[in-house]
């Protein structure tokens, strides 16, 4: 499978001009799945809720409508700013012709708590050509438990949209994929916005902890050929089963938290 990322400099606020740099990458690029990077559209550093709202859409809406029609058989995963029911969410949709599926960001960074309304989605995945992908957003990187959740509801291939801004994720993933023995591909912003500067370094890690590519800090398409198959190995040894040895009675022993750490 030809999987890959565009890593760029979104346009604050300028819809049209995000949307018109991505269809020419759909138009000149070969992929089956590619991954831009979170709140593609509208970028990232509003203030308020207010400031936001009359850049974010409903999904379906105009943007997914318009992005979905240049796919043909691909699949692209973006981050967008969802409205619903008068809420704003932080989302990540994966578009096909057939299907819209969308994750809400669980763990908002920062100014994102006053902004958007915590995910209710959850972790979940969804089938592409026989292969299960699974999505998260940029600062669940720090809780393992996102890409645990979704690698063990079997992901093949985390998509990754991010606006990263602190020095860690893009290391910390090559953890993320060994420990689940996954594909991860992190998209990543570039470029500066308000008091945020992005830090690109948009890469591609693999099952066994592989640094498969990973760019600089330059607007660029990748895509590599991946075989999404290689995540159904989990044995990391003959006797090391990653999964089946798991131990989750005694990872999650809620009494013998202290309270103020228990499960809600
Ligand atoms: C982030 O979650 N955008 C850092």
């Amino acid at each position: 499978m030809k999987v890959g990322f565009f890593q760029f400099a979104p346009r604050f606020k300028d819809k049209e001009a995000n949307l018109i740099q991505i269809e020419r990458v759909l138009e000149t690029t070969e992929f089956d799945l590619l991954v831009l990077p979170e709140l593609s559209i509208t970028g990232y550093a509003f203030g308020s809720r207010d400031e936001l709202l009359p850049f974010a859409e409903s999904i379906p809406g105009p943007t997914t409508e318009r992005l979905i029609s240049r796919l043909g058989e691909r699949i692209l995963i973006l981050g967008l700013a969802m409205v619903e029911d008068d809420n704003l969410y932080n989302v990540a949709v994966a578009l096909t012709q057939q299907k819209i599926h969308i994750y809400e960001k669980v763990h908002l960074f920062r100014k994102e708590k006053e902004i958007f309304t915590p995910g209710r989605t959850g972790f979940s995945v969804f089938d592409y050509c026989g292969f299960k992908i699974g999505l998260m957003i940029c600062f669940d990187w720090i809780y393992p438990e996102a890409a645990r959740s979704l690698a063990l509801h079997g992901a093949d291939i985390i998509a990754h949209p991010s606006n990263l801004v602190l020095p860690y994720c893009q290391d910390a993933m090559v953890t993320r994929s060994l420990e689940n023995r996954v594909f991860i591909i992190t998209a990543n912003r570039i470029g500066v916005e308000r008091e945020y500067r992005f830090t690109g370094k948009s890469q591609i890690t693999g099952p066994e902890g592989e640094v498969l590519i990973r760019v600089g800090e330059e607007e660029v398409v990748k895509v590599i050929e991946i075989d999404p198959g290689r995540s159904r190995e989990k044995r990391i040894t003959p006797e090391n089963d990653l999964f089946q040895d798991r131990r989750p009675e005694l990872y999650f022993s809620d009494l013998q938290l202290p309270e103020n750490r228990r499960l809600r």
